[in-house]
């Protein structure tokens, strides 16, 4: 949120006001004066007015997990365990997931509650790989790597997906990059061939490779080098 919008939602604080207490430089995020009213806070930040605290600021959190089969990729669910149910964490409702997978999809699963980094993550104009590991129903046409590679047609969306990098590891077997993430993506990519995935699991979101320590269902805290790659 911008700034003058922070303190023009404070009580008895009009737009107005809101412009006159940064002109005169009353107003402090992270210990320094801003006057500039588009300055873009965040829940991170610590703001003051004439030394006043308004928002204390909250760490930034960063979680990677080994997302087991039958878990929602959601924050809440009626009736089955969701991905934050596997987080013993406090303040969960803050945390939100950086690229879901589907229910029975397995792997690296992205937690946190900075939305920007998970922005840069997962929007496609920032092109990050995110590499996954299939097994399929019938064996895979090697022609899938070109037509992959080239892009298929989704009628739905009615586009091209974007070049995808389709490496063969047996003859059921292949491990898949995509740099988008439409709904059921590799589903569909391979349906397109009337082939059925039998197992999906995502094994890298750009940067980050799920840690090979980590069990189904088990979770960690990302790096700081980690963090500083995306
Ligand atoms: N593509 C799918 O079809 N499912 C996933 O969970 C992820 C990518």
């Amino acid at each position: 949120m911008r700034l003058d919008r922070f303190l023009a939602n404070l009580p008895h604080c009009s737009h107005r006001q809101a412009r006159l207490l940064l002109a005169s430089g009353r107003a402090a995020v992270n210990g320094n004066t801003v006057f500039d009213g588009t300055h873009d806070v965040r829940i991170f930040d610590r703001i003051e007015l004439d030394g006043e605290l308004l928002q204390a600021g909250k760490p930034a959190r960063f979680f990677m997990l080994n997302k087991p089969v039958g878990c929602v990729s959601a924050t809440a669910d009626p009736q089955h365990l969701t991905v934050l149910d596997l987080l013993s964490e406090p303040d969960k409702e803050e945390l939100h997931i950086a690229g879901r997978l589907d229910f029975n999809t397995t792997g690296l699963m992205i937690i946190t509650n900075d939305g920007l980094w998970s922005r840069r993550l997962t929007q496609p104009e920032s092109l990050l790989g995110k590499t996954y590991l299939v097994e399929t129903e019938d064996p895979i046409d090697p022609i899938c790597v070109d037509h992959f590679a080239q892009g298929l047609y989704f009628r739905f969306e009615n586009l091209i997906t974007r070049p995808a990098e389709l490496e063969l590891l047996g003859s059921h077997r292949a491990r898949l990059t995509l740099h988008e993430g439409r709904y059921h993506q590799v589903k569909r990519m391979f349906g397109h061939f009337n082939n059925k995935v039998t197992a999906l699991h995502r094994e890298r979101m750009g940067p980050l490779l799920l840690d090979p320590t980590l069990a189904p269902g088990q979770y960690r805290s990302l790096t700081p080098v980690e963090i500083a790659q995306v």
